[in-house]
């Protein structure tokens, strides 16, 4: 596990940019696995800005998201295709085909997981995985408790996480009770990990990650066992290491 501080959000945004633009110069058609949340948006900033100003391209890219809240169409307003759309794919130039979350509403969940699962593999494999902390440790939709070895699969989601998400709703019983996520199995078999976190809420689930006992009461710490983890933190983050 590699630990990079910088001093602020933004600081940690256009370092996190830097990394993934400079692995999708060497390798246009990297596969670039995607995270929602508040803390990418300042990393996607800065690659639209990259794109738009023509100094990189995503047209050869493929994406895999994280997850997706179960019960909602891919346009809900709050479903996480359209936050991705909204905040990454309609402003830059990848191939809205290359771009894979999953679905919300699928005929057979355990079916829909196991394709997911697949073609991720059928693709090349993650290349890099960009990834938030939840409060609790959550990494993806994985809240404590999941067991290591699982692939890509329903889960219920901690009330803790739904209160915390509440904030992009218009109240908490919109919130979706359960989500498909990748497992941490799949986000441990993604050849890079880059995980990203700001500010001092996000210090103890920090400290515990990199700290901590590699237990599943705290998923990030399976990071741990990671053989090219990056943990690209602002200062307040940092704060107990
Ligand atoms: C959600 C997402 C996670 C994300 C977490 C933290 O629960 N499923 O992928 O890491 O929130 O979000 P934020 O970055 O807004 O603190």
């Amino acid at each position: 596990m590699k630990l990079l501080v910088e001093r602020d959000y933004d600081s940690i945004s256009k370092r996190a940019a830097a990394l993934v633009a400079e692995q999708i110069a060497n390798r246009p058609d990297l596969v670039v696995g995607l995270a929602t949340g508040s803390t990418p948006l300042g990393l996607y900033r800065y690659l639209i800005e990259e794109v738009q100003q023509g100094r990189l391209s995503l047209a050869a890219v493929k994406t895999f998201n994280l997850d997706e809240y179960l019960g909602l169409a891919p346009d809900h307003p709050q479903s996480y295709r359209s936050f991705m759309e909204e905040n990454l794919f309609s402003q830059i130039d990848v191939v809205p085909a290359n771009t894979h979350i999953p679905n919300g509403q699928p005929d057979d969940i355990a079916e829909h997981c196991a394709a997911y699962e697949r073609l991720i593999v059928e693709t090349g494999g993650i290349d890099i995985q960009v990834l938030g902390i939840g409060r609790n440790g959550h990494i993806g939709f994985n809240e404590p408790g999941e067991a290591f070895g699982r692939p890509t699969h329903l889960v219920k989601l901690a009330e803790s996480t739904r209160q915390a998400n509440a904030r992009f709703f218009s109240h908490l019983g919109e919130v979706p009770t359960h989500a498909i996520t990748m497992g941490l199995k799949s986000i441990m078999n993604a050849r890079r990990v880059l995980l990203l976190a700001a500010g001092a809420d996000k210090s103890e689930a920090v400290y515990r990650a990199v700290c901590g006992d590699v237990s599943e009461d705290h998923p990030a710490s399976v990071l741990q066992l990671h053989p090219d983890c990056i943990f690209l933190l602002d200062e307040a983050a940092a704060a107990l290491l």
